[in-house]
Parts: structure tokens; sequence; C-alpha cells
């Protein structure tokens, strides 16, 4: 169930009630095309990661640019795409037990999806399932190229899998998913570039096999918002995941270029607005932002435009502001932009992104795959 907006199309930007996600359009708009157009002469497609805005409305917006489709992370996520016209899907994840799996097959039925394995067992329910819907299911092996997270090992331990799915007749062997996410990440560029030579080198031996054996991989994919040069470059890599560029979170802004510099190839482009609610004294005042509003699992949020405040403490409902002077003019009523630590878990504690353009409401999208976790 959806919350009412905080704000209405058409009004100023300080009339936004608080907290509230905000979407800064120009900035939005200029990361998507900046990454469409940095990979149009690459030999490369762009799936963008749709666990990041979890909005129909921003997916179709990157199809309108080249996307070919999404990436999902659930199940549940996926449904919100389909349900808002997004007819190509990876879910670029494992998906395990019955209710998921009639779920998956179910949306089949409806669109391309795509689904990623790294188990017999899993293999063998992804068939039955697919058997009993009628569907033909695409499924991809998910390599582990140094995230430590999903995924069989490179080489022969994938062939076996991907042998197993080629025969199995409810499935289609679709290709090979790597990503890499403990590089996206890594601040230091020549780090960060080795750290995808090396996988890139593991799914090219592993695509080597699996063509030696006569599979073909329609897909091989990967990388996000901090690598995906190198996987765009890579020749062995066809499809990128990327995420967080559409936001560009106060994390991500910690990762440095090559030249050592901090890293500004997409701009913020999300904030919390949040309101000045008490300031006890000269030294900090309290806004209306807090857990609830924000997430801090990768450091606390960025105060927007303003020099001198820092974001020093978050609890439930509120957020600590101090100050490095004590005469700075905040007060009770003040309304700030905050810029998050992490966009995506961020994105998931709202129902609406108020869309904002010369300082006026533009857009009000809803957020339909917030809170999709199965
Ligand atoms: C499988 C997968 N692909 C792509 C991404 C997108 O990465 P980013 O948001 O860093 O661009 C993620 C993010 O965690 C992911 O888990």
């Amino acid at each position: 169930m959806l919350t009412r907006p905080p704000a209405e199309i058409g009004m100023p930007l300080e009339a936004v009630d608080t907290p509230a996600l905000l979407l800064d359009l120009e900035a939005f708009e200029r990361n998507l095309r900046h990454l469409a157009d940095a990979i149009a002469d690459q030999p490369v497609r762009l799936r963008p990661h749709a666990k990041t805005h979890k909005c129909p409305m921003i997916a179709r917006r990157q199809m309108a640019l080249g996307a070919v489709g999404v990436c999902c992370q659930k199940v549940s996520e996926a449904e919100a795409m389909v349900y808002g016209g997004v007819s190509n899907i990876l879910v670029s994840n494992e998906v395990v037990g019955a209710p998921k799996l009639h779920r998956l097959a179910a949306l089949a039925q409806q669109a391309q999806m795509y689904v990623c394995a790294d188990q017999a067992q899993n293999v063998a329910d992804l068939n039955d399932v697919a058997l009993a819907y009628n569907v033909q299911l695409a499924v991809l092996v998910e390599v582990n190229v140094g995230a430590n997270r999903c995924g069989v090992e490179p080489g022969n331990p994938a062939l076996g899998l991907a042998q197993q799915i080629d025969t199995a007749p409810g499935l289609r062997f679709a290709g090979l998913q790597a990503y890499h996410g403990g590089a996206q990440h890594i601040r230091d560029f020549q780090q960060r570039r080795e750290a995808i030579a090396t996988a890139v080198e593991s799914v090219h031996h592993t695509r080597n096999i699996l063509q030696q054996h006569g599979l073909e991989c329609e897909l091989v994919t990967g990388a996000g918002t901090g690598t995906y040069p190198f996987e765009a470059a890579s020749h062995v890599y066809n499809e990128l995941q990327a995420g967080s560029y559409v936001f560009m979170d106060a994390d991500y802004a910690k990762n440095l270029a090559a030249d050592s510099t901090p890293w500004h190839e997409f701009e913020h482009s999300l904030f919390i607005y949040a309101t000045v609610m008490s300031r006890p004294n000269n030294e900090w005042a309290v806004v209306d932002a807090g857990l609830k509003a924000l997430s801090v699992d990768s450091g606390l949020p960025l105060v927007y435009g303003a020099a001198g405040v820092e974001y020093s403490r978050a609890s439930d409902e509120h957020g600590k502001l101090v100050f490095h002077d004590a005469s700075h003019p905040l007060r009770v009523g003040d309304k700030i932009r905050l810029i998050p630590g992490h966009c995506d878990p961020t994105v998931n504690l709202y129902d609406w992104y108020v869309g904002i353009r010369n300082q006026r409401v533009e857009a009000l999208w809803p957020i339909t795959a917030r809170g999709a976790l199965l």
C-alpha cells in the first residue's frame, strides 16, 4: 500500500513535506544519457539493475535510451517491473523455494525471464517448475569471479552446471552471470581495474571451455557503476548491470578516478529532503530524517550545498547536524538536502520519488517495488 505523496505536482520545492526522497531530474537525465553514450561504441548492451530504483517509470526511461531490459534481484521486484510494462528481465540471483519458483514461472508466461543458478538441485527445481507451467526458462550459470558471494567456481564446475541446464527439457542455457561486487567500491582506479582484469580472465576461460563443449553464451553479464568501463571494453562481457549510476550516492563518490582525483563521472541526483526541527544551541541542530529515512550501512549522509555542517548521528526519527561555526544561520523550519550514503536501501524506505526541476515539483513516481523482498 502506497502512502500519501509528500508533494503535489507544480508546488515549489520548499513546500514539499519532509522527509521526502527528491530526484533532481536534470542530473538524473544527464546520468542516464552519460552511461548510454559512454557505451554506445562498445560491444555491450546495458541491462541496468532495477534493485537501485525499484521503479518501472525509471526502467522505461533507461530502455528508451537503449537498455535491453533490466536486472532484478528478487522475483517480487521483477513482478513490479512486469506490471509496470518491462518485458525483458534478468533475475541476477538464485531463486530458491517453491513459492518463488512458481511466481517466476508464472512471470515467464508474460515476459522474457532469465534467472541464475549455482547448484544442481536448484537447476532440477527450475526445470520442474518450468515444465509444470509450460514455459522454457532461460538460465545462466552464476560464476564466482571474486565477490565470494553466490556462484560456482569458474572453469569445469561452471561447465558441469551448464551441461545440466542444457539437457533439461524445461530450460535453456543462456550464458554466464559474473558480477564482481567486491570490486565496485575499491577506491583506487588501478586496483579496481586489476580486480576486473582477473575476473575477465576467468570468465573468458570459462566461456572458452563451454564453447569447446558446444555451449554458446547468449549473455555474459556483470559489472556495476564502479567498474563498468572495464567490462564494457573486455570483449568478453556483452551485458552490463550498473544500477547506482542513476543516483550516485555518497559512498560511490569516494571512488577515485584514473588520476587519483575524486571520481565525478556521474552526478548526485538523489537526495533526502529534511526539515530542521530543533536548534537547541549554537553547536548543533536536529533534522527529521534519521534511520527510518536513510540508510547508514555505507556511511552517514552528506549535507548538500551547505559548508560547515555535518550530519553526525542518526537515531530512529532524528538526524543530528553539527556546525563548524557556531553562528551558522540554519534555523528551525529550514529545509536541507542530504546525499544518501547508500542509494539502494535508502530508496527502499520510500513510496515516492519527488522529481524536481527548476525548484518545482515536476513528477511523482511511485516506487512500486519498494519492500519487494520475496
Ligand atoms: C548482481 C548485481 N549486479 C549489479 C549491481 C549494481 O551495482 P551498482 O549499483 O554498484 O551499479 C549489483 C549491486 O549490488 C548487484 O548485486
